[in-house]
């Protein structure tokens, strides 16, 4: 059995002007996993992001961290957000520092930090986002992949235990989002929880441990990307389409090819050696 580290609890939250964002939200993300959260537009998904590190409030229910409620006084807070770290959808929104450096180590400075550490964890989080050789641009010129990139090294730069981003892949060429995704597997590789939200059922599918669907303020189904994405009325009703590798996969089996249904491939070249595989070759 894994270790639950974030867990929300039937949270339910409602913006000032009346919308009702979560209805209920349940939902446990174990240590280490890749965790990708589906869903349309206003599903919920950032509503629930921003109570995972405490920015909100829910109105009813608990958001849990390594099985302890949160608490919302300032200390607890401050403790919290060193700990889960959150990439807004929007880089614009989290950068604000002058150069790429400094805005990497107002984090670090803000904790106390001493210069050398500051200065250790600001050049490992540059060198790991691939960002070294911008540290004294400004941000706001840099192109959006590479502002994604620096907003990762902002929260890297804290060493949190989960690093949650926002559509990390949002408004990024296909090469651009697919260096963010191998930096999120690195960054996870090396021992940190990754959730991201996304609306790519492919990404989702091939990239994550566990995939959970969101609509209408819910979490509707959670589980290993394989199992989830074969569940043709909760795609229908999420309105998600199913990742090609598994589309495929079924129409090989429906026209007659021989293997199970079982051992879906995750990666197109597994797909690709199946069917080397089933048509003898
Ligand atoms: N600041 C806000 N004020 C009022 N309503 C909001 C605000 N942010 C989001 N919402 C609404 O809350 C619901 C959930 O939105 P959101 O969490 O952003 O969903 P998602 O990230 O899945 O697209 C939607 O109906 C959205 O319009
Ligand atoms: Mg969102």
């Amino acid at each position: 059995m894994q270790e639950p580290i974030l867990e929300a609890l039937d949270v339910f939250y409602r913006y000032p002007d009346g919308t009702g964002a979560l209805t209920g939200a349940t939902l446990t993300i174990e240590r280490g996993q890749k965790v990708a959260i589906l869903g349309p537009n206003g599903a919920g998904k950032s509503t629930l992001f921003l109570h995972f590190n405490g920015l909100l409030r829910p109105e009813k229910g608990q958001i849990r961290f390594h099985g302890e409620v949160l608490r919302y006084d300032r200390s607890s807070l401050w403790q919290l957000r060193q700990r889960v770290g959150i990439v807004f959808q929007d880089p614009d929104i989290q950068l604000f520092s002058a150069s790429v450096r400094q805005e990497i180590s107002f984090g670090p400075l803000n904790l106390g930090l001493k210069p050398p550490e500051t200065q250790r964890r600001v050049e490992a989080a540059m060198a790991a986002t691939g960002v070294s050789s911008l540290a004294d641009r400004p941000t706001h010129f840099l192109s959006h992949g590479q502002k994604k990139r620096v907003a990762i090294a902002d929260v890297l730069a804290m060493e949190p235990e989960v690093l949650i981003a926002d559509e990390p892949t949002a408004g990024l060429d296909p090469a651009g989002a697919r260096h963010i995704m191998d930096l999120l597997t690195e960054i996870n590789g090396r021992g940190t929880t990754v959730v991201i939200s996304t609306h790519d059922v492919d990404l989702a599918y091939t990239w994550a441990d566990v995939a959970f669907v969101m609509a209408g303020g819910q979490v509707i189904a959670g589980g290993k990307p394989e199992e989830v994405f074969e569940q043709d009325e909760l795609l229908v009703k999420a309105e998600l389409g199913k990742p090609w590798l598994l589309e495929v996969h079924q129409a090989l089996l429906r026209g007659g090819c021989s293997g199970s249904r079982s051992d879906r491939p995750r990666r197109r070249k597994e797909l690709l050696e199946m069917i080397l595989a089933m048509t003898g070759r």
